[in-house]
């Protein structure tokens, strides 16, 4: 390279690296002025904060968490005993007033009494729009008055209480208004579009406040978790089926990442590093390529709650098992080495096609067929092997092949009378070897069949038989 354009690489870096250095400054100085002003810093001395939809799930959650800052409480949904228990509760453990107020947000004159309510309280401080249900089909098969109820609930209601809780907030100025909207505000979806248009709109209609407010001394944020558990999959209907364990969130880690938010001064907030990744690649990919991959998405669930009884092959049955294989292997690769060493190629390709067959991968079966041939087996005994038949295979392997079968079909489990023969046959390093083999040519087996298991309930059992 010559010297000048060296010298052009090494402006280019330190440009770069300055202009990152900036912006990390003053992302860090807004950051320590956020924190300085935050809501949850200006707890106490009578501040209240109302939440609605606190009888369970995420709003039950910020009362809590609210009610430990110190905040008044002001509890609003439809369970009053449910209100009741919780505000007595908050009270006996944080020493904090805690008032319930009945209403039913889908109805505008229990939003009216809210609103009147809000106006009475001169210190509010904190209004959490948490209320919500879901209802599960797509948008013709409910009824109009179930999607009218839900654009009450989250349009309606968020916007009057925001309207009347404002003007307290910038008179004070302090204060925090957070709508709870949802990680599908990022991209409609079909049998939840009234949900998922309401949730877009809370959060445009809270970036847009978040503009108009900057200065003020109240601050907002739209939060947009992904699967939570709570009372929503069951009151509303949504089906969780189909949808994986490592998908689902507490509550409480919701609203504890929607608080450090809220205090750093993040307007959008999505609680769990794989959403916020998602959220933003849903920003990024074409609106097209948006559309499949929800009908691919759709189609899996729809798959994933219909009884598949199509699928024999073993798989593994979850992600930590097969961790646990690629831990082991790699805990082992001595012994490995140690396998590639006593079990000359041919030997070793018998066993993998005698596992291969029990366990049916079919990814296996062509690579190692293959593989068998360049070692030197016949196509015909490479055919037999795959049919379970071992007669071709030399004397001295025949104990061996025999047992990897026994092996595959105990699922790695083998009569230990049956093990004790290959010990004496092989002696125990060989006999340990051979194990070591079979063990190999499992995970490749197991993971092929996964991958196939997978492919057949996404395309609802057409492919990967
Ligand atoms: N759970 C999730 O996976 C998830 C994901 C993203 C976003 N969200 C959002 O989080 C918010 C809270 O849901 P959640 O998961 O905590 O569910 P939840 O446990 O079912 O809580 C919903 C709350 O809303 C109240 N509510 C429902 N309809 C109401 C109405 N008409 N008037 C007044 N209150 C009403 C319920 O109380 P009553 O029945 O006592 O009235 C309850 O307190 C919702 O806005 C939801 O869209 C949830």
């Amino acid at each position: 390279m010559s010297g000048s354009a060296r010298r052009h690489r090494i402006t280019i870096g330190s440009g770069l690296g300055i202009a990152a250095g900036i912006i990390a400054a003053l992302t860090w100085r807004q950051r320590l002025q956020a924190r300085k002003t935050s809501p949850l810093r200006c707890a106490g001395n009578g501040r209240v904060a109302l939440i609605t939809g606190a009888s369970s799930g995420i709003g039950a959650a910020y009362a809590r968490a609210l009610a430990h800052a110190g905040y008044a409480l002001i509890l609003v949904a439809r369970r009053e005993a449910r209100l009741q228990a919780l505000a007595e509760d908050l009270t006996r453990r944080y020493h904090v007033p805690a008032e319930v107020l009945v209403a039913d947000l889908a109805d505008p004159a229990g939003v009216a009494r809210v609103e009147a309510r809000i106006a009475e309280t001169g210190a509010l401080a904190f209004l959490v729009n948490n209320a919500g249900f879901g209802i599960r089909g797509t948008f013709v098969e409910n009824d109009i008055a179930s999607h009218e109820a839900m654009i009450h609930v989250y349009v309606n209601a968020a916007v009057r209480l925001t309207r009347a809780a404002l003007p307290i907030m910038l008179a004070q100025q302090h204060g925090a208004i957070v709508n709870v909207a949802s990680f599908v505000a990022f991209f409609p979806v079909t049998g939840s579009v009234t949900y998922s248009a309401t949730k877009a709109y809370l959060k445009s209609f809270t970036e847009g406040l978040h503009q108009e407010l900057v200065g003020t001394g109240v601050r907002v944020q739209a939060l947009c978790p992904g699967f939570t558990r709570t009372e929503f999959q069951s009151a509303g209907k949504i089906d969780e089926r189909g949808i994986p364990d490592f998908a689902w969130m507490p509550a409480e880690s919701v609203v504890a990442q929607s608080l450090r938010d809220l205090d750093n001064g993040r307007v959008v907030s999505v609680p769990g590093l794989g959403y916020h990744l998602l959220a933003a690649l849903c920003v990024l990919i074409p609106r097209d390529l948006l559309y499949s991959l929800g009908r691919w998405v759709r189609r899996y669930r729809a798959a994933a709650v219909t009884s598949f009884d199509g699928f024999h092959k073993r798989t593994y049955a979850g992600f930590s098992d097969f961790m646990a294989d690629v831990r082991y292997m790699s805990h082992n690769r001595e012994q490995i080495r140690a396998a590639m060493r006593l079990i000359d190629a041919p030997f070793r390709e018998r066993l993998m096609l005698a596992v291969t067959q029990v366990n049916a991968c079919r990814y296996c079966s062509e690579f190692h067929a293959k593989q068998a041939l360049r070692t030197g087996l016949s196509e015909d005994e490479v055919r037999d092997l795959l049919d379970g038949d071992a007669a071709q295979c030399p004397s001295d392997q025949l104990t061996a092949i025999l047992y990897a079968r026994h092996w595959a079909e105990a699922a790695g489990n083998p009569d230990p009378d049956i093990r004790q023969t290959l010990m004496e046959t092989y002696g125990a390093a060989k006999a340990a070897a051979i194990e070591m083999v079979l063990r190999m040519i499992n995970v490749g087996n197991l993971s092929g069949n996964t991958f196939d298991y997978i492919l057949y309930r996404i395309s609802g059992g057409r492919l990967g038989r």
